[in-house]
């Protein structure tokens, strides 16, 4: 199964890129490409820009990437209660070329945060709005606190039962 992960995040360090690489790898039989959202960085959309530029390449390629996946892991990461502002505009960019941004491919989605939070609100927003852009969503996971809950040597969760529950999810695909 070819699994494509990334992290709503444009931050070279992203701890959601972390999660979103680990989750990818526990899922049984995946091939695993891991994106990033930096490589279809485009300018902010508008609908003036839009009528200039038409369909940018970037978009293309993004939307083609995650219709050529056969599942998608995505780790949302929060800034003030939503989106990045880099995963959003991309995301307006790819939904005009098709609004079924997710082309009902499975989805898990994930959030963490180094708060205890875990970037819920973001999470939630995402699960909510998965079924309009067609994931067909699998299950989702917000990691808390994550410099406490994430072991960075070993690249996995530490804590048991936060670790088994999202290896269960795993096996939903
Ligand atoms: C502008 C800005 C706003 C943020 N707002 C939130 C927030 O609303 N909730 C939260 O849990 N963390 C918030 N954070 C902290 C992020 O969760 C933290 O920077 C995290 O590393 C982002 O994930 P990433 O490493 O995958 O980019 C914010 C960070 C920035 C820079």
């Amino acid at each position: 199964m070819k699994v494509l992960a990334f992290a709503a995040s444009s931050s070279s360090n992203s701890m959601n890129k972390k999660l979103a690489t680990y989750a990818a790898n526990l899922i049984p039989n995946a091939t695993v490409e891991v994106l990033d959202i930096n490589d279809y960085e485009m300018p902010i959309f508008s609908e003036d820009r839009e009528k200039e530029l038409g369909q940018p390449q970037e978009a293309k390629d993004f939307y083609q990437k995650l219709g050529n996946a056969d599942a998608i892991v995505i780790s949302y990461a929060e800034h003030n209660g939503s989106y990045t502002a880099a995963f959003k505009n991309l995301f307006d960019w790819t939904s005009r070329i098709d609004m079924k941004v997710y082309q009902n491919k499975p989805m898990l989605a994930l959030a963490t945060s180094p708060g205890p939070g875990g970037a819920k609100t973001v999470l939630t927003s995402a699960t909510n709005s998965a079924p309009h852009f067609a994931a067909k969503l699998v299950g989702s996971f917000s990691l808390p606190s994550f410099y406490d809950n994430f072991d960075l040597e070993k690249g996995e969760i530490r804590d048991t039962e936060l670790r088994n529950t999202l290896i269960e999810l795993t096996k939903k695909f």
